[in-house]
């Protein structure tokens, strides 16, 4: 049985695999041919957080693989009220066929995955987005660039970042990644990255300069500078994030055919201009949708695992 919960525990291959799947699975439901791969199963969706993406691309995506989702907002269930994450995984994964959580903590996600006797998938959690990554890498292959990834992401070394340093590193690609000093990327999870790409030959380039990272760029991307839970800083972060926003003159050091992605929510005229995001806007909401056709991939090919043993 496998879980999702970083990209550090999939090969490339793997990668490859789950976007294919992907492919065909979106390929299959634009033609209205809605295969059930998961029939009468069961996903149970743990929110600690609040989603929209997430919520509705998971609720749907179960629905149309013909299985049935639980939303369990973490303030409904025991788990609020306290009651051990261990206790909760062993009573939940008795009962559905997988879970998603979304929560503060990567940690307490590896906890509740290791008592859970069905796949876990991580919905976001303080160190991690991976599901949002595999929207993104579909998204860049239908634009055409699978090919000529370089990837210039400006801003906070979040959850985001954490997870494009891993599908870089994992795909070896390069990816220049450029936060305001003070909000670099998390050292441990950049050391497994480097340690990665030197088998996969990723460039990983790490700065506090947007404006190199953005030349000849073929992916712009960008996330909010205040994460969920972050919001008491908000104040102190605007004055932090200070020309890191990607407004039109920045893009324009980017490669001609580059597209900008956005896992969103954004939040304009902070870390993306209204001109930027309209622009590109085709290429976001592709990829808003990509999260719904992306994760039921996710589901079937970690069915598909269960079933294997
Ligand atoms: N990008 C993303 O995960 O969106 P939600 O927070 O709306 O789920
Ligand atoms: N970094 C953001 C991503 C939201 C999808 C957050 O954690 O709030």
């Amino acid at each position: 049985m496998r879980h999702f919960l970083t990209l550090k525990d999939f090969t490339q291959e793997e990668i490859i695999e789950i976007n294919e799947l992907a492919i065909s699975i979106k390929k299959e439901t634009k033609e209205k041919v809605m295969k059930k791969y998961m029939p009468n199963k069961t996903l149970g969706m743990i929110f600690e957080k609040s989603s929209t993406r997430t919520r509705v691309s998971f609720e749907t995506g179960i629905y149309q693989l013909g299985g049935v989702g639980l939303f369990l907002s973490s303030n409904d269930i025991q788990l609020g009220r306290g009651e051990p994450i261990s206790d909760t995984s062993r009573v939940i994964s008795s009962m559905v066929d997988m879970i998603m959580i979304r929560n503060d903590s990567q940690k307490e996600l590896e906890e509740f995955a290791s008592y859970s006797k069905v796949p876990v998938i991580n919905g976001l959690t303080d160190k991690f987005h991976p599901i949002q990554l595999m929207a993104d890498y579909l998204t860049i292959c239908e634009c055409g660039l699978k090919n000529n990834i370089i990837v210039a992401y400006v801003g906070d070394g979040n959850n985001m970042t954490h997870s494009w340093l891993m599908l870089a590193a994992k795909l070896g690609f390069e990816l220049r990644v450029a936060t305001p000093k003070g909000y670099e990327v998390d050292k441990k999870i950049l050391k497994d990255a480097l340690k990665i790409a030197k088998k996969s030959g990723a460039k990983l380039i790490i700065s506090n300069d947007p404006k190199s990272a953005i030349k000849g760029a073929t992916v712009v991307t960008t996330d909010t500078w205040v994460s969920m839970g972050q919001e008491e800083e908000k104040e102190k972060r605007i004055k932090d994030f200070k020309g890191y926003m990607v407004d039109a003159k920045m893009m324009k050091l980017a490669h001609k055919k580059a597209i900008f992605l956005h896992c969103l929510p954004a939040y304009r005229e902070y870390e993306v201009s209204t001109e930027v995001f309209e622009k590109y806007a085709p290429n976001i909401f592709a990829e808003a949708e990509n999260r719904l056709h992306a994760q039921k991939a996710i589901m079937v090919w970690l069915d598909r695992k269960r079933d294997e043993k």
